[in-house]
């Protein structure tokens, strides 16, 4: 496995590679790896000839008072799970080879970034869409490997593919779970221990919610559920319990095919985020 952290340089190696003919996927990661990446990572192995992970902390998504500087990091950890996962490449670049100048010209996603954690986070998207933006012009990927507990993110991303004719796959990858049904999450690490033994409910909660739905179909009474079983449960604050049609994120109605209900819970020290995706017709 090859490390690198010049765009150039990764330029070179891609070219070399499509001109043999390769197939490319890419997994884009802010690294701290855990078993969700590690499923992506897989997923690119297998369906690719060649697999490169970006590890890269992008300070474009952190709002003023996020967690930028706290965000778990482990550069020597992370290239090790990388080599397991048999990834060809690891591109980790600094800020300066990424966002050479400051003030330059921004990105902002549609309505999708108006909702769930687009409310608290402004502008969290316009900086997640300008770093992929940024690695789809380097790699130029044939598939891109995104998780669903960021369903906000992958929907975003699929649609920024589309409008803007991106030539690469999104390919949507399962939630990796805990035992106790906790999502997977670098962000994890940060909880206190009491919250680790209360999070689970967040997961517990969304199952209940699932079945309120399929039982009435019902939005309020759905989210109400979750809502109730959180309180109950979590020490956090609810940031948001929402029922929205996927991938639009707009208001759900009987004729969408699939819903997410998601939550965002914030502990002392760190925000957790969830989802189950629903097939809502017939
Ligand atoms: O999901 C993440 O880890 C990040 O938002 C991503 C897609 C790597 C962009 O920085």
């Amino acid at each position: 496995m090859k490390i690198i952290n010049s765009i150039e340089q990764l330029r070179k190696d891609v070219i070399r590679r499509k001109e043999e003919g390769d197939t490319i996927g890419f997994v884009p990661t802010m690294g701290y790896l855990h078993e969700g990446h590690l499923a992506l990572a897989k997923q690119a192995r297998a369906e690719n000839d060649f697999v490169i992970m970006s590890i890269f902390v992008n300070p474009t998504q952190f709002g003023p008072a996020e967690d930028y500087e706290k965000y778990p990091r482990n550069e020597q950890r992370d290239v090790a799970l990388a080599a397991g996962a048999d990834v060809d490449i690891v591109f980790m670049p600094d800020v300066k080879e990424m966002y050479p100048r400051v003030g330059t010209i921004d990105i902002t996603p549609g309505v999708q970034a108006n909702v769930l954690c687009g409310k608290t986070r402004p502008s969290h998207f316009d900086g997640v869409l300008k770093i992929i933006l940024k690695f789809f012009n380097i790699i130029n990927p044939d598939r891109s490997y995104f998780g669903m507990k960021d369903a906000q993110q992958l929907a975003i991303i699929e649609t920024f593919v589309e409008d803007f004719n991106f030539n690469t796959t999104i390919e949507r990858v399962p939630t990796k779970r805990e035992k106790d049904g906790l999502a997977k999450s670098s962000r994890n690490v940060r909880l206190t221990e009491q919250e680790r033994l209360e999070a689970p409910a967040i997961y517990e909660a969304l199952k209940r919610g699932k079945e309120i739905f399929e039982e009435k179909k019902d939005i309020q009474q759905t989210e109400d559920e979750v809502r109730k079983y959180i309180e109950a449960n979590i020490s956090g604050e609810i940031d948001y319990i929402s029922f929205l049609a996927y991938p639009s994120l707009e208001p759900w109605t009987t004729g969408d095919e699939e819903a997410i209900l998601a939550c965002a819970v914030q502990f002392e020290q760190t925000r957790l985020i969830d989802n189950l995706l629903l097939t809502t017709k017939g």
